[in-house]
């Protein structure tokens, strides 16, 4: 079972998702209605408790699920065990509603012929990194009635993310999208998946708006009273954009100014991956054991929690050396020595050169060539992006974003604006939400994030600012954000 749970995405609905979803998708005129993953039948029961006479349709392709739903069901529904996905469209219907797997791309191993059937069929060129309830969506909206009804329950990543851009463009040329029910990510609605989740409810016919509603509490399902609804014309809508942003109109980027895009101050990339930290994480014990040259061995960061200051500094760095963490990546390009060779013939015969990475790297057993960075961000957040002075000038792991400034003078700086609560409230616009409260940034989302140009100051800001820099520690961080939050509101 859990591995079916994984392969085949079982996440059963909580039955008040399911009869709030239920109610969208049943009218008086509905004869109709299909779930093309319907597990064991959660929805169907849902429906056929609001009216008995409705007609009930259904793919389900596990044999156990389809076992448990026939033993338990106490009404009529015609299954189809089949893949939903390839099965012929013989029938249109007046509703769909539907929990379809969340397998990320990865899990989906058809992708490419799925891509080429869709691009034919149904007119969209999805992205090879699309999340498979999507092809499931995008069929249900091509098997619609007129005015039928759709309801689907999926994650909100493609709010947000690449692949999403060509999805949401399909539903602003479509118009048939009414709704997009967000639950806030603080909201946990499956047991064992971490994952954000949205109820996004069509119509097919042709609407003027989109309401964006969040939701911060389950019960609002039940009593139809929201709290946070926004609507926006479809004219106004860019599907190029996050549209996290649409539920949060008193952060919109123009509320700020003296703003401009990171990407023109600088770059931020991605940290140090070895492919095999177990092999390439070096401490102190470690190399004496092995008796290691100092030439293999290159200063690195390699957890965020390690990192406990504002300022990582050589002390900090010894200091961890010393408690004997992990600050160390071996290099073996830089083999010095018998002993250096020897461990490189031994991640040779435990076959580490065969990871996806190191293979992938010449020689396999080099470290990744980028440069140590003067600023770290950390990847994954709650609330608060860590972000860091590499005074020590290590390298870092993928824990930590590197970001490098075009003018290195300007590093103290920028580094001073962001950590103010002002910057990271602008920076927050472009997180992606991962569920249960976590942020995550990638490069590019930060890259496409807004900063202060520090430019603009006054030099008497800015040397208050660098002198600040010089004994600074968390109680500082209200002055900072009092000197740029005059020039950014
Ligand atoms: C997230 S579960 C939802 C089940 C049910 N609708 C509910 O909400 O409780 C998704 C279901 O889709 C089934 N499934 C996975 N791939 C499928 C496919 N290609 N065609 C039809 N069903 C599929 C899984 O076995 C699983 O039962």
């Amino acid at each position: 079972m859990i591995d079916n749970k994984k392969k085949l995405g079982q996440f059963f609905t909580d039955p008040q998702i399911a009869d709030f979803m239920a109610k969208l998708v049943t009218g008086s005129n509905t004869a109709n209605v299909l779930d093309p993953a319907a597990g064991a039948g959660a929805f169907l029961k849902a429906v056929h408790k609001i009216n008995d006479k409705i007609k009930l349709y259904s793919y389900e392709i596990d044999d156990k699920v389809i076992k448990e739903a026939k033993e338990k069901c106490s009404f009529e529904y015609e299954l189809n065990h089949e893949n939903y996905l390839y099965a012929g469209i013989d029938r249109k219907y007046d509703s769909i509603i539907c929990n379809p797997p969340y397998n990320k791309f990865q899990g989906i191993k058809d992708r490419k012929e799925l891509i080429e059937a869709f691009k034919k069929k149904y007119k969209i060129a999805l992205s090879g990194y699309t999340n498979y309830c999507i092809y499931f969506l995008i069929k249900s909206l091509n098997e619609l009635n007129d005015k039928g009804k759709c309801c689907y329950i999926i994650p909100y990543e493609f709010l947000n993310c690449g692949y999403g851009e060509i999805v949401k463009k399909y539903f602003l040329e479509q118009k048939y999208l009414k709704t997009i029910y967000k639950f806030d990510n603080t909201l946990k609605l499956f047991d064992d998946a971490t994952t954000t989740s949205c109820i996004l409810y069509f119509e097919k016919e042709e609407h003027r708006q989109i309401n964006f509603i969040n939701i911060t509490d389950v019960e609002e399902l039940k009593t139809g009273k929201f709290k946070n609804i926004i609507s926006y014309n479809y004219k106004d809508l860019d599907h190029k954009e996050k549209w996290i942003n649409y539920y949060k109109p008193n952060n919109e980027i123009h509320h700020y100014k003296n703003l401009v895009k990171l990407s023109k101050i600088g770059k931020v990339k991605r940290g140090i991956a070895t492919g095999n930290n177990q092999y390439f994480l070096l401490n102190k014990e470690k190399i004496k054991k092995l008796n290691l040259s100092k030439e293999v061995c290159i200063p690195c960061v390699t957890k965020s929690p390690d990192v406990k200051t504002l300022k990582f500094t050589k002390d900090d760095f010894d200091k961890l050396y010393h408690a004997n963490k992990n600050v160390y990546i071996f290099d073996g390009a830089k083999a010095a020595t018998q002993e250096d060779r020897n461990y490189i013939k031994y991640g040779e015969e435990m076959k580490y050169n065969e990871t996806y990475l190191t293979s992938h790297r010449c020689p396999w057993y080099a470290v990744e060539g980028k440069d140590s960075s003067p600023i770290l961000i950390s990847v994954f957040s709650r609330n608060k992006l860590k972000i860091i002075r590499n005074e020590a000038k290590v390298k870092n792991l993928t824990a930590f974003h590197s970001l490098f400034l075009n003018d290195k003078s300007l590093e103290n700086l920028y580094f001073c604006y962001l950590i103010t609560p002002i910057a990271q409230e602008i920076l927050f616009l472009n997180k992606r939400e991962y569920g249960e409260g976590l942020d995550k940034f990638e490069p590019n989302d930060l890259n496409n994030c807004y900063v202060f140009d520090v430019n603009i100051m006054s030099d008497h800001d800015k040397n208050e600012v660098l002198n600040i820099y010089d004994h600074l520690d968390d109680t500082k961080i209200e002055q900072l954000n009092d000197i740029f939050t005059k020039y950014i509101k």
